[in-house]
């Protein structure tokens, strides 16, 4: 534990408006409870609307801040809709608080030759270019508030591609490289917190993909993250900005940029 934290009460994140992607399943969902049981807005975004209104659903059901439904594919994303979420985003609320980039996909596993082109676009669109796109739109909305904080959700093979790991790894080297220039660029230029979260393994859709003969009830529940991603997104927990994180259960930065 570190011991310059400190722990979470039960309002840690009144008042915070905070956007999720990938908020309908696995590690984003359960980051979106967590947020909003401290008290935070949460914004979700996915692309199966039904799952995002079961979770609102759960949510609201509990009390707890009412959330944004967004609606969005982020394959599918191009300038017009980008705009239009800001906009969207900008009339309601007004500022953002936290940027949660987790939505990704896994892609194939095969040899890079054999990898299809098709497959890879796809990959480094969801998992690359649009997390990026989307940084771009809401920065200025990140920049309102006193202190805001941006996470992006990465994997071993961003910090070291490894062979037959094709796009992914690519795409998480690449958003890590985003990641940590960001963190840089906008450390003495405003109050927004960068930082690189590799969950490790964590029982969920993708990683039952990755390692179909695993056994689940071996791995660590999406659930015990939630304390590091409220360390990163309250804003006077202490966090630094420009750190990666593995998280190995302790929640501790194992790697300083
Ligand atoms: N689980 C692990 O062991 C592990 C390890 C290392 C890193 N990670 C990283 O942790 C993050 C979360 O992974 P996870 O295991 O929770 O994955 P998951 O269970 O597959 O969930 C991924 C989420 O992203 C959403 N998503 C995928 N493509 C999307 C798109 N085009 N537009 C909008 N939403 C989209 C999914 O929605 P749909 O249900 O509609 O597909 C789902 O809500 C990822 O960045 C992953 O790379 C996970």
């Amino acid at each position: 534990m570190n011991p310059e934290r400190s722990e979470p009460h039960s309002q840690t994140l009144a008042g915070r408006v905070i956007l999720i992607t990938g908020a309908t399943a696995g590690i984003g969902r359960s980051i979106a409870l967590a947020m909003a049981q401290l008290g935070a807005t949460t914004l979700l975004l996915g692309r199966d609307v039904q799952a995002l209104e079961r979770l609102y659903d759960e949510i609201v059901g509990r009390d707890w801040p009412e959330p944004g439904l967004i609606p969005f594919d982020l394959a599918q994303y191009d300038a017009q809709r980008l705009d239009e979420l800001t906009a969207a985003i900008t009339a309601q609320y007004g500022k953002l608080h936290g940027l949660i980039h987790n939505a990704a996909i896994l892609g194939d596993r095969v040899p890079f030759e054999h990898y299809s082109a098709t497959v890879w676009d796809r990959v480094i669109k969801t998992n690359f270019e649009a997390p990026t796109a989307l940084t771009r739109a809401l920065l200025p909305l990140l920049r309102i508030p006193e202190m805001s904080a941006m996470v992006f959700l990465s994997s071993s093979v961003g910090a070291r591609p490894r062979a037959y790991w094709g796009a992914y790894a690519a795409s998480k080297y690449a958003l890590e490289g985003l990641a940590m220039l960001l963190s840089e660029e906008l450390e003495n230029t405003s109050n927004i917190r960068i930082n690189v979260v590799n969950p490790g393994a964590t029982r969920t859709g993708m990683r039952r993909a990755a390692y179909p003969a695993e056994d689940p009830s071996e791995l660590r529940s999406p659930e015990a993250l939630s304390e590091l991603f409220t360390f990163l997104m309250a804003p006077d927990s202490g966090a630094k900005t420009g750190q990666r994180y593995q998280f190995d259960g302790s929640c501790e930065p194992l790697i300083s940029a």
